[in-house]
């Protein structure tokens, strides 16, 4: 009798063994999900390759460049730098510093190198490049535009 009552008393037991294995790889399963992607590069690694920075402008900032980079800037550069360029953009408010050009110090420090770089590739998590979607000239001209933008 001793045999049957422990083999039932077993099976009794059954369900809550199963529950708490089941409870267990779901709970390992959610701790896999909700592990970090590996992070973003910090931007100072997002470096920019010397021979790009060195590059020279072969556009001159006249009025038709500036009006041909007005009218790039106005498609796929205001919703964050607005259109004064004063970083205040619609979508500004998703992002932290949204570079404004309207302040002389913004792009001081840049060549018009690393301007066309970032303008092509992008900087950090928040602005994007414009990849393929530009011509190399009017890349440049984007960045006479926003030189231009600078308060004197
Ligand atoms: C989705 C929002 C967004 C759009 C669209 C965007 N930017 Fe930016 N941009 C940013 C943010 C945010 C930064 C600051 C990034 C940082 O410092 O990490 C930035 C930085 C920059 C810088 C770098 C300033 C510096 O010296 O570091 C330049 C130049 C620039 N943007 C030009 C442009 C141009 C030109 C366009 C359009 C082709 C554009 N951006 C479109 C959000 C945007």
């Amino acid at each position: 009798m001793k045999n049957i009552s422990s083999r039932s008393d077993f099976l009794q037991k059954t369900p809550l063994v199963l529950f708490v294995l089941l409870f267990l790889a779901v709970g390992l399963c959610a701790q896999k999900q909700g592990e970090q992607p590996p992070a973003q590069a910090p931007k100072s690694e997002n470096k920019i390759p010397p021979e790009a920075a060195a590059k020279t402008n072969p556009i001159r900032p006249t009025a038709e460049s500036l009006a041909r980079g007005k009218k790039m800037y106005g498609y796929d550069c205001a919703m964050c730098h607005g259109d004064k360029g004063d970083g205040k953009g619609d979508m500004a408010s998703d992002y932290k510093n949204v570079t404004d050009f309207t302040n002389p110090d913004s792009l001081k420090n840049r060549t018009d190198g690393e301007l066309f770089y970032i303008i092509r590739n992008g900087e950090g998590e928040n602005m994007p490049g414009e990849g393929d979607r530009a011509k190399d000239d009017q890349v440049w001209d984007m960045v006479n535009y926003i030189r231009s933008l600078a308060k004197k």
